[in-house]
């Protein structure tokens, strides 16, 4: 973590962001978005993860977008890739040692609700950890018992849907359900999610969401919906239409992302 930690400031030479974004499939791009970048591979920080997953890359971008600074972490660890519901725990850690103090967070996502089909956005309100795991289990401090009532901060919220209004873009609402993957729900189970509450199911974010209130950090989080569920269409799901739809949706968050960060966000820091 130290090690990590000293890299990353010596490289940012000053740059101090409160926000760090974490992108999901479709939204690798927005890397290319960052005026005068410093990135620095993953294999360059201890404890970061190795992703394998095809379509994340693995490296820290940090700089500014829309004239705000950022940190982005592209690509990122996925429970299902080893069982470690904590594999983020040291990258996030860093983050919180760098000073960042807010958290975004964006995944691809399967929609249950068929009126927000592939290329929807949808803020996530609230989530149902399904996967049976969790990054806390193991912390040996009374620190594990995290609240998790308000665990979608109601100010990035808000910034978030401003930014969408502003931009004229469709965002809908909803409840993320974590399951741990790798394959794909059944449509039993997509048909539980529905009477359970869930809007929209996906392999990732929730550890983070959990880690990132451990840590103290405030956290948004935006799905980019690549398909509907299993069993919505007769269709099988795949990772390749994962990957493929999720630069469209990718795009239209991007946007509101923009928007996010040209406005201000409402614990921003004013560059020195
Ligand atoms: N289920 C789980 N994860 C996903 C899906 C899905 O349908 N689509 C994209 N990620």
């Amino acid at each position: 973590m130290k090690e990590a930690l000293d890299r990353l400031v010596e490289r940012l030479d000053g740059l101090a962001p409160a926000t760090a974004l974490v992108l999901g499939s479709g939204l690798g791009g927005l890397v290319d978005q960052v005026e005068d970048p410093v990135r620095i591979s993953y294999v360059e920080l201890p404890g970061f993860p190795r992703s394998g997953v095809t379509g994340h890359a693995g490296e820290v971008v940090a700089g500014h977008f829309a004239g705000t600074p950022v940190l982005m972490l592209s690509g990122r660890a996925h429970y299902y890739e080893h069982g470690n519901a904590a594999a983020m725990r040291p990258a996030l850690e860093v983050l919180a040692g760098l000073g960042i103090s807010q958290l975004i967070l964006t995944n691809a996502a399967g929609s249950v609700d068929p009126d927000m089909g592939p290329g929807s956005i949808m803020l996530i309100t609230d989530h149902i950890n399904f996967s049976g795991s969790n990054p806390l289990i193991g912390e040996p401090s009374d620190r594990r018992f995290v609240g998790l009532t308000g665990a979608y901060d109601a100010g990035l919220r808000a910034a978030i849907e401003t930014a969408a209004k502003a931009t004229a873009t469709t965002l809908h609402k909803g409840v993320y359900m974590w399951f741990s993957g790798p394959c794909f729900e059944t449509p039993a189970e997509i048909r539980m999610a529905r009477v359970m509450g869930a809007n929209a199911v996906g392999m990732s974010t929730v550890p983070e969401v959990i880690l990132a209130r451990f840590l103290g950090l405030r956290v948004a989080a935006c799905s980019v919906i690549t398909n509907l569920a299993a069993g919505m269409t007769g269709a099988e799901l795949s990772h390749q239409e994962t990957k493929d739809m999720a630069p469209i949706g990718g795009a239209r968050l991007a946007t509101i992302l923009q928007r996010v960060f040209q406005d201000g966000l409402p614990e921003r820091k004013v560059p020195a």
